[in-house]
């Protein structure tokens, strides 16, 4: 297939560019390579014919209407977003502007343009924070907790609303948290695994008991190969890891496999309107496309630790200026800068 794939120099967006240009599929990469793009993630395919990378906006609707007339696609398949939950606490307008205008901007494109296959990438976040033993299947209402889910989820409506009022042939995936080599160390495992290697302090918000499902990236990505062939138009399909665990037991298991002391786990603030619980049901993929995770979390944290001690050039690399200030601000300034966030206190 031909495919424009957007966000395809950050986490999940390159592992589907490496894997989907391995199997043979055309890939034509937008990226505006903010903080989280890099292009060392897309080495592996640099010089592969069927890969092109261009630089650029989601929410630029000359530019991606170019693209589509030039290239002529199969398929959108939709990564680009601003995507950390803690920095969409600090500064929401980068996520109302990429995640729901910049999809705005691509579903119109593709209408214009007829396209036969819209394939756009969620979380499991815009479910909210379920308590057990429910788990979310793709009928379950919405009910997103911080300013990045709350766009996640507009983007959902918006890309679902395409298919109802327009035909265009939309299909929503929502995943559950992602692990695994090239993720930013933002996000609780490569953030934790970076500091765990440096002997660095790992931040727990809160009591550290709040429940993740985790999916290693490369299951996730076989699970969008499988349903841009099988999907059927103006479905939902969640994509889980059948893999629940409390944020502190992952962080154990972090600094065992790193082979550091338990002491270096610091409980810190607790992130506002944090989400205590994520469950999701994968029955409908796995009933229309036999997908199931392949990765057990124990065999894809060794892996994912190995390739960041193996990697270590890629980590001084992105833990630049921007990320230091951002560090700064969401562990060495928490108090403050969540009371300021809070606003004024009223007497
Ligand atoms: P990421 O932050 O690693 O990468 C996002 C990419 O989008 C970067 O390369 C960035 O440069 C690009 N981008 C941002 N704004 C852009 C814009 N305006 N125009 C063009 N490119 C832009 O994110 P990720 O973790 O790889 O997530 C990818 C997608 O998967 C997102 O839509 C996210 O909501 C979704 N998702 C992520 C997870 C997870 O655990 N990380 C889980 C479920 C769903
Ligand atoms: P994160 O990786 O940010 O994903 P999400 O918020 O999208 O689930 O966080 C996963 C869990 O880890 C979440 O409960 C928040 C927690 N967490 C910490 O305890 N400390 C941290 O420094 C980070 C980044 C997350």
């Amino acid at each position: 297939m031909k495919l424009l794939v957007t966000g395809g120099a950050g986490f999940i967006g390159s592992e589907f560019v490496r894997l989907a240009v391995g199997e043979g599929h055309q890939v034509l990469n937008l990226d505006k390579l903010t903080y989280a793009g890099n292009l060392e993630n897309l080495e592996p395919v640099r010089d592969q014919p069927g890969h092109r990378f261009v630089r650029g906006d989601i929410c630029d609707a000359a530019l991606v209407d170019a693209l589509l007339t030039e290239s002529r696609p199969d398929a959108i398949v939709h990564f680009a977003a601003e995507s950390h939950v803690d920095r969409s606490i600090l500064s929401p307008q980068p996520f109302v502007d990429t995640n729901v205008k910049g999809t705005f901007t691509l579903l119109e494109a593709a209408r214009a343009r007829r396209l036969d296959r819209f394939l756009h990438v969620s979380t499991d976040e815009v479910y909210g924070s379920l308590e057990p033993p429910i788990e979310a299947d793709e009928d379950s209402p919405l009910r997103p907790s911080s300013p990045y889910a709350a766009s996640k989820a507009g983007a959902d409506l918006l890309a679902l609303s395409y298919f109802a009022t327009y035909r265009l042939p939309v299909l929503v995936t929502r995943a559950s948290n992602n692990y695994g080599p090239y993720q930013f160390p933002e996000k609780l495992v490569p953030l934790m695994i970076t500091n765990a290697l440096a002997g660095r302090p790992l931040p727990v918000y809160g009591d550290g008991r709040q429940v993740r499902d985790w999916l290693y990236v490369e299951d996730h990505c076989q699970a969008l190969l499988a349903l841009l062939e099988k999907g059927r138009d103006g479905e939902i399909y969640n994509i889980g890891g059948n893999c629940a665990l409390e944020n502190l037991e992952v962080v154990r298991r972090i600094l065992a496999s790193a082979g550091r002391g338990q002491e270096l786990i610091e409980h810190v603030t607790d992130r506002p309107g944090h989400d205590r619980r994520y469950a999701l049901s994968s029955a409908k993929l796995l009933r229309e496309t036999g997908w199931e995770p392949r990765v057990g979390f124990e065999a894809g944290l060794e892996r994912t630790i190995a390739w960041y001690r193996a990697n270590r050039g890629w980590v001084e690399h992105v833990r630049s200026g921007e990320y230091l200030g951002y560090y700064e601000r969401n562990y060495s300034c928490r108090e403050v800068e969540l009371a300021r966030l809070a606003g004024p206190s009223t007497p």
